[in-house]
């Protein structure tokens, strides 16, 4: 199937589930207002379709649940957004082609929307019609992907590493964990959703790290190479905000070398899982691996 047609039947369900549960389950209405406005400004939904994408390619149909779980990690993408924009920390004013949150709501309403949007991710999941041992996989893994060893710590050593000249390594420490890890949730969830084996589950979340790493090295490129238009947040901000990027520390050529290294390596791993586990079915995945490239 080509992916566009696999995102239209799909995608609508997921932002479907966000758009339900925050109306259901939210009783103040600018929150409310507030969380819907960054949920339905759009984006791409690369994790969520990678979450389908991984339970398809095992065979697996996509019902609800797929849906409410794919629905969590885009909340708490989206929850990342919102405070990443915050002056506190990349201080942006435009995101998904949009004013951000905190330039719409205001500061105080913007961190709470985040605030909402990470705690409902959790509550969301809780409520699906999962047996409970997968379920609690699925609650810890997003639980540490997203918290104090994934993404959250890759934002704090980014911040922390502002204005410093750090090093390939740590920039590589701080890319694998603000980006890369809610990638990994993506991958593993699609694997634990279609009830795949540890070492399934293991080889998923290799193809993940070259994904995650991939992805920011093309977001580090686009800031520099693409334009506020396209982007629909700002463009050149990393080099204001000072920084330590691919391009500024491995130069355009460079980091469009490294980038691409990182893709063919994952299309190696989803060769791979072809060759080892007889359902498997790469296709969307290699097609979504290919929008990763510039
Ligand atoms: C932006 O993510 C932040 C990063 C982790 C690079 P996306 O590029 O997926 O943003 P949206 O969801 O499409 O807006
Ligand atoms: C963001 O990285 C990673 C998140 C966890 C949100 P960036 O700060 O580079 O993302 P953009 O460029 O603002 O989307
Ligand atoms: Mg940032
Ligand atoms: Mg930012
Ligand atoms: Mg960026």
């Amino acid at each position: 199937m080509k992916l566009a047609d696999f995102s239209t039947i799909h995608l609508s369900s997921v932002e479907e589930e966000i758009v339900s549960f925050l109306n259901d389950y939210t009783s103040d209405e600018q929150l409310k207002e507030s969380m819907l406005y960054s949920v339905r400004a759009g984006g791409k939904r690369i994790r969520p379709l990678l979450l389908l994408s991984t339970v398809a390619a095992f065979g697996e149909s996509i019902n609800t649940t797929t849906y409410q779980v794919a629905a969590a990690l885009e909340m708490i993408h989206t929850y990342s957004l919102i405070h990443d924009d915050l002056p506190a920390m990349d201080n942006d004013d435009l995101r998904r082609g949009k004013p951000t949150n905190h330039k719409v709501y205001g500061e105080a309403l913007a961190i709470l929307a985040g605030d909402g949007l990470l705690t409902g991710a959790f509550q969301l999941i809780s409520m699906a019609h999962l047996a409970n041992s997968p379920k609690l996989l699925l609650l810890q893994q997003l639980a540490i992907n997203a918290g104090t060893q994934g993404m959250v710590a890759g934002q704090a050593a980014d911040i922390e590493g502002e204005t410093k000249q750090l090093t390939l390594e740590e920039l590589m420490f701080i890319h694998e964990r603000k980006t890369g890890r809610l990638m990994h949730y993506a991958l593993l969830a699609g694997g634990v959703l279609a009830n795949q084996p540890e070492e399934v589950l293991a080889s998923l979340q290799k193809l993940a790290s070259h994904l995650g790493l991939a992805f920011q090295i093309r977001d580090d490129l686009l800031d520099v190479v693409s334009t506020t238009e396209v982007l629909g947040k700002t463009a050149g901000k990393d080099a204001k905000m000072e920084k330590t990027t691919y391009p500024g520390l491995l130069g355009i050529e460079e980091t469009k070398s490294a980038l691409e290294n990182e893709i063919d390596a994952a299309n190696r791993m989803i060769d791979q899982l072809e060759q080892t586990v007889c359902s498997f079915d790469g296709q969307l995945l290699r097609q979504l691996v290919q929008q990763f490239s510039v």
